[in-house]
């Protein structure tokens, strides 16, 4: 419900007309701010989504809208939890600020669970609240003078963090794309992978495996063949690894494992999907000692100084959960989990392939791609919606003020 009042006040700023009347501070709006498209995707589905709970009250709402989580979180990690919890109540078991990298104990255990024989050290692990915080740590560690590549489609934050550090240009009507963004296109028609043939260099690429919202996972090849791209372009990729444990083929589950990408990548990952983590809040980002600027200064180093000025590190208590799911106990009782959303999707899929429809994705990740030739996405988004209670993603990632047709 919180979320929901959320997106409808975002819906009252959008329109000029729909400003607030009364006091209004000297406080100018900044021109990034100014310069969002109207509609951030997922507040949008909720305003949606509220529309139709107003319109039939006893609906009975499937949501797969928010790549949110269901399943309750297995004890072995809530009583972990719930064990520092009441620690903090006692002389001895009470801990303050730090270390804002995160506990050294649960970096290392990071590295040895994700990223085996890669040459990731613990201290190279900073914890954090979440993938999408680090994200925009990331885009404030940059500034705004680097320019930018990101799948199409893809997970909305990359863009719209882009648009905030006032590095996008501006949104052009006819696409509703931003000007100085590259959109790297990752359809059924190219394998869910850009042609790196001609895609322009940027300085930062933001790649995502598996993708949302595809669901696609980028194959050993093709990651070889973006980190060459990376090294010839002298580029960083800033690759997000939420979904890895959902990877049930050969696709690497690391940027990592592909040799020389210590050079020219980072890595930021997420207890979200695999551990449910979606509302406790933990992730991480791995930023490999070799990564350097072009003056040769190491962006580890930066990316320290601004965990410790913006951030302060993560809640102890989640990160003492974060401990537990890596152990043996945790992460078997975490497989179930990930088996029973990978079931979800499987049903879906077969859903869809049964009634004759093109389906991707599924197999490597909670997500499935379903291709309505002819249709706007957002229109097909409605359909499901008022016929069948089912809230989706539309795949069209952008919500042009003319509502692009995709
Ligand atoms: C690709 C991707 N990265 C990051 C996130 C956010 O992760 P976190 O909950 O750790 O902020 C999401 C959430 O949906 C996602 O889909």
């Amino acid at each position: 419900m919180a979320g929901i009042k959320r997106g409808i006040q975002f819906l009252c700023l959008k329109s000029p007309n729909e400003r607030k009347i009364g006091h209004c501070t000297k406080v100018p709006r900044g021109i990034n701010m100014e310069n969002l498209q109207s509609g951030y995707l997922f507040p949008e589905i909720f305003i949606r989504e509220s529309n139709h709970v107003q319109k039939k009250p006893h609906a009975r709402l499937i949501k797969l809208g928010v790549g949110n989580t269901t399943e309750p979180i297995p004890d072995i990690i809530t009583s972990a939890m719930a064990e520092q919890a009441h620690a903090l109540s006692t002389g001895q078991g009470y801990r303050g600020y730090g270390p804002e990298q995160g506990n050294m104990a649960l970096r290392i255990a990071i590295a040895e669970k994700f990223y085996q024989n890669m040459g990731v050290k613990g201290n190279e692990i900073f914890v954090s609240d979440g993938a999408q915080c680090d994200i925009s740590r990331f885009q404030m560690l940059l500034g705004s003078n680097v320019s930018v590549a990101v799948q199409d489609p893809s997970f909305p934050a990359y863009i719209d963090s882009t648009v905030i550090v006032g590095r996008a240009g501006k949104v052009q009507m006819e696409t509703g794309k931003y000007g100085s963004i590259v959109y790297m296109k990752c359809e059924p028609e190219n394998n869910f992978f850009p042609d790196l043939t001609t895609t322009p260099r940027t300085d930062i690429i933001f790649f995502c495996s598996p993708n949302n919202p595809t669901g696609s996972a980028a194959s050993w090849h093709q990651l070889n063949q973006l980190v060459e791209f990376a090294k010839a372009n002298g580029s960083i990729i800033i690759y997000d690894s939420a979904y890895a444990t959902y990877i049930t083929d050969e696709s690497p589950r690391s940027i990592f494992e592909i040799p020389g990408a210590k050079e020219v990548a980072i890595e930021i990952s997420s207890f979200s999907k695999f551990a449910g983590f979606t509302g406790v809040r933990l992730g991480w980002t791995v930023v490999p000692e070799e990564l350097s600027y072009s003056n040769g200064y190491p962006i580890i180093n930066d990316y320290n100084r601004i965990v410790c000025t913006c951030f302060n590190g993560a809640s102890n208590i989640s990160q003492a959960g974060g401990l537990a799911c890596l152990s043996a106990e945790g992460y078997q009782a975490l497989s179930t989990t990930v088996g029973y959303y990978k079931e979800n999707a499987k049903i879906l899929f077969d859903t869809f392939a049964s009634l004759g429809m093109k389906v991707y994705g599924g197999r490597n990740a909670p997500y499935i791609w379903v291709h309505f030739p002819g249709f706007s996405s957002w229109d097909v988004f409605s359909e499901i919606l008022e016929n069948t209670d089912i809230v989706t993603v539309p795949g069209n990632r952008i919500w042009s003020r003319r509502g692009r047709v995709y």
